[in-house]
């Protein structure tokens, strides 16, 4: 018999096992859309202009690292935001970050580690590509608890010692989806000293570094030039989808070791699909402009002070620092999602999609995902209905 296909095993991705479970049944009401995270609020207003100054470029082959002018604005933009000088020769132009964050372990992760087969740490709940990636190269994927326990980040640094000396990568995203947590100084000190110690790379998923509540989330590569950590162990990856509200537009980089970074340019150069020139002219107009990032994040603060107004006090409610997801507690979340659906029109997303039964259970089985990404009264709307069902 034919060995099964690779991949064949993989669940089903979160989207549709969650109209499996809820498009057999009409909505009870208007529909409220806050399960995906696909961001609403306005492009930046130079899109239009500059794809039509740029139109012609869409002739040539674009170039696969980047457009100079691209890698010159993304290495400004982490300057202002971070304080640390990276040159072209330390980034990467990605098509989102998905891509980037599936191909850094292709490009990084040895075939054994100390003659044993490698680890991927993984955070549990977590980003499904970051599991694909470490099964595409053979890797065994260990999912760490990133739950309230822990501050809703992954203590990796209380796993067994053989297994961390087992380890080649980590993933880290922060701030957190679905949580909201973010990862400050010492937290990223402390995973870079244990990175040292057992040898691992760190792959930093930070897509949602600009939406946040109170203060800039600090970066992993802030931390890094801090304790003038090793280039190669530190990987950034970074979205104009949320930033910018620009999803479609495909476009994100990677910053880390110049090793590394041309490990990953040299895959790129046989198997990726580079980001046309035109929409790499619109990205480094993207990555120079603050003013769109500003105005759609006081979009983003009247959204949490909404959450604040409507689901204050509810015990499962944690005001997240940053993203905007609520990872609200609520019993059975499939039950629970099933349930504001069929009654009130609310579609959320069960947190169990998100997280995997590491043998202690699913870490998101008691929480669904609420996205803030509709208009604010929509959002009122939606949480008013999740307030008074839950
Ligand atoms: C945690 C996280 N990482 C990465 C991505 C991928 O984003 P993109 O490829 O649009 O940059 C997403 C998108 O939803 C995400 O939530």
């Amino acid at each position: 018999m034919a060995a099964p296909a690779r991949f064949s095993d993989l669940p089903d991705y979160a989207f549709p096992r969650l109209r499996k479970l809820l498009d057999a049944h009409p909505p009870g009401g208007d529909p409220v859309l806050m399960a995906i995270g696909e961001p609403t609020h306005p492009m930046p207003p130079f899109v239009a202009d500059v794809l039509r100054e740029s139109v012609e470029e869409f002739r040539p082959y674009p170039p696969n690292e980047g457009a100079p002018d691209l890698l010159e604005a993304i290495g400004a933009w982490l300057g202002r935001r971070y304080g640390v000088r990276l040159g072209p020769e330390r980034l990467l132009v990605l098509n989102g970050t998905r891509e980037g964050l599936y191909n850094a372990a292709m490009a990084l992760c040895p075939e054994t580690k100390g003659g044993r087969r490698p680890a991927v740490l993984i955070p549990n709940p977590f980003y499904q590509a970051y599991m694909v990636a470490a099964l595409s190269v053979g890797a065994e994927p260990v999912f760490v608890p990133a739950t309230a326990e822990t501050g809703h980040l992954p203590d990796y640094g209380a796993l067994p010692a053989d297994l961390l000396d087992r380890a080649a990568l980590a993933y880290v995203c922060s701030p957190a989806n679905p949580q909201g947590a973010v990862a400050d100084r010492a937290w990223w000190l402390r995973l870079l000293a244990l990175a040292e110690r057992h040898d691992f790379i760190v792959l930093a998923d930070e897509c949602y570094a600009e939406i946040w509540r109170d203060a800039p989330p600090d970066g992993v590569l802030a931390a890094a030039a801090e304790a003038g950590a090793d280039p190669e162990r530190v990987f950034a990856f970074h979205s104009l989808s949320k930033r910018s509200n620009l999803a479609g537009l495909r476009s994100g980089f990677v910053a880390g070791g110049e090793k590394g970074i041309a490990a990953m340019r040299r895959l790129r150069a046989y198997a990726g699909a580079p980001l046309p020139l035109p929409l790499q002219r619109v990205a480094a107009r993207a990555w120079a402009d603050e003013d769109h990032v500003d105005a759609s994040r006081a979009l983003y603060r009247q959204k949490y002070a909404i959450a604040d107004e409507e689901l204050g006090g509810l015990p499962g409610y944690e005001p997240p620092a940053a993203g905007f997801f609520l990872w609200l507690r609520t019993g059975d979340g499939e039950a629970a999602a099933l349930r504001l659906w069929r009654e009130a029109g609310v579609r959320v997303l069960p947190g169990a999609y998100l997280g995997r039964d590491d043998g202690r259970g699913n870490p998101g089985a008691d929480r669904v995902r609420v996205a803030l990404v509709a208009p604010c009264d929509e959002v009122r709307r939606g949480l008013r209905l999740i307030r008074e069902r839950l």
